[in-house]
């Protein structure tokens, strides 16, 4: 704790340490004791989706939507891990790591972001890497990831990537200097970033301007976990429906998962909380029946990785009216429950889409890499790798 407390206290001496997460400090300042580095440079955008709006209302479909836009929340690392890895990295660091161990299929966001976050912060990463369909973006993922340094290892099958998972577990237990990133970065750490960015949503628009309803995509539930737990501090959870749409609904990805990451999340802020602090914070409802946590799981089809034609013709559509890049695993999924829903709506309801997609091109960071083959560049890569590029 007393390392934690020195982290916090140089970062914050850095100059730059605490800014980004003041919406959860200003209501408890106790938290200062987790170690946090900074990602973010500012709140992400929150605006009007004006060009959807209009479509609908010519549809004769009454809409309001607005968007989050954490796609830009750094613009190479972007999308919802930014927030967790501010906290992860910081953690990571206070207690002495130098490097980190974390997994994910393929073509993971999340360990793209690892990559991405330990080189900028100067540590090394393993990635376990585990099957999935392979499209153009899972290969250039692969390539991004080696190219940032990351050291690459191929998982054929989901349950030698979990056999593998739990070694690194162990692994990172024995040696101090590794740290162990759970998949998706939803550790209890990781997801007080996102806490922290429902309370930054509040600040931004004021409690009479929040929406009635938040949607967004679920996988390892970090993310919907974290915006519960800010709800709850900001004592809104009766007055704002938050909407997860789970992209792998399965006996992994699931309501119990959010609601037990959930009270994870609880349980490791009331740890962290000065005794003044902790009496501030009412209980939060974290339960499985409580209809206030809504999950939808039908909007997974036809699996991990690919996406139904609605959900394609759905990111067509939103890139032509706002120029915003939905993906098919995650974020294209979650518009197309917000489409459903607002379709059957009778009177317009504020509705707020958490773009958590970045859609960065990956060929900035490929391109700096010394490529031996420039037409071949997976040559490079692991051999295991080699025939998802054939
Ligand atoms: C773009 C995107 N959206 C949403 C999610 C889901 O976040 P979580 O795993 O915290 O539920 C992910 C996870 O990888 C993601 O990459």
């Amino acid at each position: 704790m007393l390392r934690t407390f020195f982290f916090s206290v140089y970062f914050c001496l850095g100059g730059k340490a605490m800014a980004d997460i003041s919406p959860l400090l200003s209501r408890l300042p106790s938290l200062k004791l987790v170690a946090h580095v900074n990602i973010l440079t500012e709140a992400t955008e929150v605006h009007a989706l004006t060009q959807m709006n209009s479509y609908y209302a010519n549809k004769n479909i009454k809409a309001d939507l607005w968007i989050k836009r954490d796609d830009q929340s750094h613009l190479a690392l972007g999308g919802n891990k930014s927030r967790k890895l501010e906290f992860i990295i910081g953690d990571a660091k206070a207690k002495g790591a130098k490097s980190l161990i974390t997994s994910g299929n393929w073509g993971s966001n999340h360990a793209y972001s690892a990559a991405q976050a330990a080189k900028r912060f100067g540590m090394s990463v393993d990635l376990l890497l585990g099957n999935q369909p392979v499209s153009e973006n899972v290969k250039q993922k692969l390539l991004a990831d080696f190219a940032l340094g990351a050291k690459l290892h191929y998982y054929g099958t989901q349950i030698g990537l979990g056999v593998g998972i739990a070694k690194s577990w162990l692994k990172a237990f024995f040696k101090k200097d590794t740290y162990y990133v759970p998949p998706g970065g939803s550790s209890p750490v990781g997801n007080l970033g996102y806490a922290n960015a429902f309370l930054e949503l509040l600040d931004q628009v004021g409690r009479e301007n929040m929406p009635k309803r938040i949607i967004l995509p679920m996988g390892t539930a970090g993310t919907t976990a974290g915006l519960l737990m800010g709800r709850c501090i900001a004592g809104l959870e009766n007055e704002v429906e938050i909407i997860a749409v789970g992209i792998a609904n399965g006996p992994l990805s699931n309501k119990k998962l959010l609601v037990k990451t959930a009270k994870k999340l609880e349980k490791f802020i009331h740890k962290n909380l000065s005794d003044e602090d902790r009496k501030k914070l009412s209980d939060c409802h974290f339960e499985n029946k409580n209809p206030l946590i809504r999950y939808r799981g039908n909007y997974s089809e036809p699996g991990y990785g690919e996406a139904s034609e609605i959900v394609h013709d759905l990111i067509k559509l939103v890139e032509e009216k706002e120029g915003i890049k939905l993906d098919p695993t995650y974020s294209g999924k979650a518009y197309h429950h917000l489409h459903d829903l607002i379709s059957v709506d009778k009177k317009p309801v504020k509705t707020l889409f958490w773009m958590t997609y970045n859609s960065f091109d990956l060929n900035q960071v490929i391109n700096t890499y010394p490529w031996s083959d420039v037409n071949k560049k997976y040559l490079d890569l692991p051999k295991k790798f080699h025939s998802l590029f054939n």
